[in-house]
């Protein structure tokens, strides 16, 4: 995989947008496969601005998520349809026709799962897949241990997660629902490409792990290691236990701009 270190959150948002105008400018129907929580947030910024320049026409973009919480009420804020909506369809200007995401409201879930990982086959694959990282290694919400052969599922939350997770509830962990529906390891290994953002120091050692550690279930974001074409960004403060950081920076340094991520 190649490791991009960047100062700040904000060159990082920066990078992965242009890189997602490169793929629209090629592509411009490119299925985009978007990740929720605070790291993208930049990321979304950055494409929004560019949409908003002139930059680069996103009107024909798809977007699909990966992943959402069970059992908010359709509508509820911090569902990941609500966020998904407000932080890319409406800011890019798409249709809510363009959107996608699996039902964490419908009454067979376990069907709604099924239907989603079809859904995104016959949408022709994920052109590219943002992901976070958990301080505990969970991509999407594959918490530690998931199958690396996953397909879109219901998981159970650690409690860590739902601790991180709290400050979206008015920091109440009573609140973050306990079970989710997320795209399974195998799911998002089949998208051409993965980006995964990490920033600040409490990502540090889930990053070192995914990066430089064996690829192992505990650490799900470490199956990156099995893609032909995954990109970690990473910011300084999150790339501190990264032992080979010099390496890192001088590959990336001395590739050709035009190149991409
Ligand atoms: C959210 C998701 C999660 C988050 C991760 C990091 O769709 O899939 O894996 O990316 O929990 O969350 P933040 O960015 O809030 O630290």
């Amino acid at each position: 995989m190649e490791v991009v270190i960047v100062p700040d959150a904000a060159a990082g948002g920066e990078l992965i947008a242009e890189a997602m105008a490169a793929l629209l400018r090629r592509k411009p129907d490119a299925l985009l496969g978007v990740a929720t929580g605070s790291t993208p947030v930049p990321i979304y910024e950055a494409l929004a601005a560019k949409v908003a320049s002139g930059a680069v026409d996103a009107s024909r973009a798809r977007v699909c998520q990966l992943d959402e919480y069970v059992g908010l009420p359709s509508g509820h804020p911090e569902s990941y349809r609500s966020v998904v909506l407000r932080q890319v369809v409406e800011p890019l200007g798409l249709s809510t026709g363009s959107f996608m995401g699996p039902d964490g409201t419908a009454d067979d879930l376990l069907a709604a799962c099924e239907a989603y990982d079809r859904s995104l086959a016959e949408a022709g694959g994920v052109d590219i897949q943002l992901l976070g990282i958990g301080t505990d290694g969970h991509i999407g919400f594959n918490e530690p241990c998931s199958s690396l052969a996953s397909r879109t599922r219901i998981k159970t939350l650690t409690e860590q997660t739902r601790v991180d997770n709290a400050r979206f509830f008015d920091g109440d962990i009573e609140q973050v629902p306990h079970h989710v529906i997320t795209q399974g390891i195998g799911t998002i290994l089949e998208a051409r490409h993965l980006v995964l953002l990490a920033t600040g120091e409490g990502k540090a050692e889930a990053v070192a792990q995914t990066v430089e550690g064996p690829v192992a279930a505990v650490v799900p974001a470490s199956a990156l290691q099995l893609h032909r074409h995954a990109t970690v960004v990473v910011d300084e403060a999150a790339a501190s236990k990264l032992k080979l950081a010099p390496y890192f920076r001088a590959t990336y340094a001395a590739k050709p701009a035009w190149q991409g991520l």
